[in-house]
């Protein structure tokens, strides 16, 4: 993995959105819409602020691993972003004049699930929001008259999908050391908790997306069209690397029809 790349992105990127200008206008949405804005944009808010002490102590047990040297500098980087999106969702919040929240429970199950099992499930369940945060930011820049709002949104939406790389570059590490069948059941029980997850936050977000006029049917549409998208991307990357493996084996001095019967690649 190029973790020098995703240092030197998240150093020069995440310093933009500390000194980062918004429009200086007032909000004039109607009250309804700003209200159900606020809410909204405050339990992704939430989301966002974490400490990442549980990312970051699960990252250090796989530090050693030659092909993730630097991964640590990078995930430190990537929660400081992370830290940086919830300021600028607090500063979105109170130009709303909404209220941050401190508790809310689709937050609290979202926080549950990531630290149920290990870093690769953590990553997963983090990367799922990632996506559904691509629709939803995606949606609010193209959909929301408030300049705020749009400038936020467009930020945070092109961040998101820098995240969307990085998350996926991890995975392919971790999944080329995983037998097509196990690389199968990760496959399927992604989507699965995708598909749970855009479900939860269309119906948590119902409010908002009517403001936006967009229907949560039409919201889930676009989370699964973002999840497959991702997941061939990911899944070309895999397939690349196990033709790669098989051609340097078949290069490699020494090696015959006879003996790559009986070698493993590196996928299998
Ligand atoms: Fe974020
Ligand atoms: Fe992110």
């Amino acid at each position: 993995m190029n973790t020098q790349h995703w240092i030197q992105h998240f150093e020069a990127n995440t310093r933009l959105n500390h000194k980062m200008k918004l429009p200086d206008v007032p909000c004039t949405q109607p009250a309804q819409t700003r209200a159900a804005l606020a809410r909204s944009l405050a339990i992704f808010q939430l989301g966002e602020s974490g400490g990442g002490t549980r990312l970051r102590r699960y990252t250090r047990s796989i530090a050693s691993l030659e092909r993730l040297q630097g991964y640590q500098r990078a995930v430190d980087l990537f929660v400081v972003e992370e830290q940086s999106h919830a300021a600028l969702l607090a500063r979105t919040v109170a130009h709303l004049r909404g209220t941050l929240l401190q508790k809310q429970w689709s937050n609290s199950v979202f926080r549950w699930l990531r630290n149920l099992v290990n870093l690769e499930f953590n990553i997963q369940v983090l990367l799922t929001a990632e996506l559904i945060a691509e629709v939803y930011f995606g949606l609010l820049s193209l959909r929301c008259s408030d300049p705020v709002v749009q400038t936020v949104a467009r930020k945070l939406l092109r961040d998101e999908m820098g995240h969307l790389s990085f998350q996926r570059d991890f995975l392919f590490e971790r999944l080329i050391s995983l037998t097509p069948a196990m690389q199968r059941v990760w496959r399927w029980q992604f989507r699965m908790i995708h598909l749970a997850t855009a479900w939860v936050v269309s119906w948590d977000h119902r409010n908002c997306l009517r403001a936006l006029d967009v229907a949560p049917s039409a919201f889930r549409s676009r989370a699964a069209q973002c999840w497959v998208n991702f997941q061939t991307r990911l899944e070309r990357r895999l397939r690349e690397h196990e033709v790669q493996a098989r051609h340097s084996a078949a290069s490699t001095p020494g090696y015959s029809r006879s003996s790559s019967a009986t070698m493993q690649s590196p996928v299998s």
